[in-house]
């Protein structure tokens, strides 16, 4: 387990010969975009598809296709190349140049700069399904992986050739977000993370509801957080028009869609069991009305009044339930639960004294006039120090903040 991000800032970016290779420009330009060194190697077949100037263009730097270069100063291409990168990735890696590598091939520039490489390999295969699924490229990508060597994707959808199925690269971005979950410390390796997350609907009638302005972003980029920190997460989410994060390996994200804070409750309990940590990130409705109306409700003069009484406290609860476990570490306790307030005044005081009437170890309190909608938030962390010992985080980007939560959450779960 590693507890040091990776540094991606220098990557090494191998293209093979596959129609995916037009995407591989448009990932150059993402991680251009996002500050980072690109140097392209492209094989042969690689270059019957994008020319050596779109790379060259898009990196700014010079793009290399031959073993016999003469431009590095000590005529070593194939050394001096991977030694000035952090990480090297393939993509697309056709079905072929996985075989090659495999076999430790080393007959052109790319496959002998793989060989002699001192950083770490990730490859995003690209082809078509049926290679894909032949038990030939199944053994390779086994042996591959056997070998520490990273795969992302392939993704699933239409192919170029017209087939539907898996085979195709990921996507730009999301072979970008998978090189930036990939790289953050797993500090929650083999850890179980309950999150909820969003709003809540309560009816009213079949037409109407009472909800807040919960996006579900804290939400979402905690759960994507603590996946790449190498947890397995189940979220619950009410409704949000968020897409469910990006997972980088296959079973890392269950997401629980409900609507009510009753069924928010419902699949929170079915889950607890298993969980070893408990984040409650939603903004639960505190009242629903007492009935829902089965029809709609007409308009008429008069005022209507709409009679609420009070929805189950999930988080409180969860911090008092015995799981049911034959872990015994787990049997009998609740998990580790960490719960979200929004306060926009006294936050050391007031997320203290909540912390303490929730009954749980640690309470993120969100500075509410950063916080709804926004892209950014601020959060003061505090445990059982309470107000003395809180800590204000500086204004971040969700995802950033996100990361940094689930640190402080593994280093006081563990
Ligand atoms: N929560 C919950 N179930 C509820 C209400 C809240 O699980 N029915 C959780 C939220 O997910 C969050 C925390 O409890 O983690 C918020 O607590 P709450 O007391 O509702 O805080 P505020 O919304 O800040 O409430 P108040 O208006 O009382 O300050």
């Amino acid at each position: 387990m590693s507890e040091a991000a990776k540094s991606t800032q220098r990557i090494l970016l191998g293209v093979t010969g596959g129609i995916a290779a037009y995407k591989t420009a448009e990932l150059v330009r993402l991680f251009v975009k996002a500050g980072k060194e690109v140097t392209v190697v492209m094989t042969e077949s690689a270059a019957q598809f994008v020319g050596t100037a779109t790379f060259q263009a898009l990196s700014g730097k010079p793009v290399y296709t031959d073993l016999w270069d003469r431009r590095p100063e000590n005529g070593m291409a194939h050394i001096d190349l991977t030694r000035n990168a952090d990480v090297m990735l393939i993509a697309p890696a056709s079905a072929d140049f996985l075989a090659r590598l495999v076999h430790g091939r080393s007959d052109d520039l790319l496959t002998t700069t793989v060989l002699a490489r001192t950083i770490p390999l990730i490859v995003a295969p690209a082809m078509n399904l049926q290679m894909w699924e032949n038990p030939a490229t199944q053994r390779n990508i086994a042996q591959l992986r056997a070998d520490q060597i990273e795969v992302f994707g392939p993704g699933n959808g239409e192919q170029a050739c017209g087939e539907v199925g898996d085979g195709r690269m990921l996507e730009p971005e999301q072979i970008a977000a998978a090189l930036d979950a990939w790289a953050q410390p797993k500090s929650l390796l083999g850890k179980r993370v309950l999150i909820t997350a969003g709003p809540t609907q309560e009816a009213i009638d079949p037409v109407r509801v009472i909800t807040n302005h919960s996006s579900g972003k804290m939400g979402y980029a905690l759960a994507q957080a603590c996946m790449e920190a190498g947890a397995q997460v189940t979220l619950v989410s009410g409704p949000t028009a968020l897409a469910t994060p990006f997972w980088l390996a296959p079973g890392s994200i269950n997401r629980v869609n409900v609507t009510s804070a009753a069924q928010m409750l419902a699949a929170v309990e079915a889950n607890v069991d298993e969980a070893d940590i408990f984040i409650a990130v939603a903004a639960v409705a505190d009242y629903r009305p007492a009935s829902s109306a089965e029809q709609k409700i007409k308009k008429t003069d008069t005022n209507l009044s709409i009679q609420l009484e009070p929805t189950a406290d999930i988080l409180a609860r969860i911090a008092k339930h015995p799981r049911k476990s034959a872990d015994p570490k787990k049997a009998g306790t609740p998990p580790y639960c960490v719960g979200f307030a929004a306060e926009s005044e006294n936050v050391e005081q007031y997320g203290a004294e909540k912390r303490a009437r929730k009954g749980i170890p640690m309470l993120i309190a969100n500075h509410a006039q950063s916080t709804f909608g926004s892209e950014d938030n601020q959060a003061t962390i505090i445990d059982e120090r309470g107000a003395a010992g809180a800590v204000r985080l500086a204004k971040l980007n969700k995802s950033v903040l996100a990361r940094a939560l689930a640190r402080e959450i593994a280093s006081r779960q563990n």
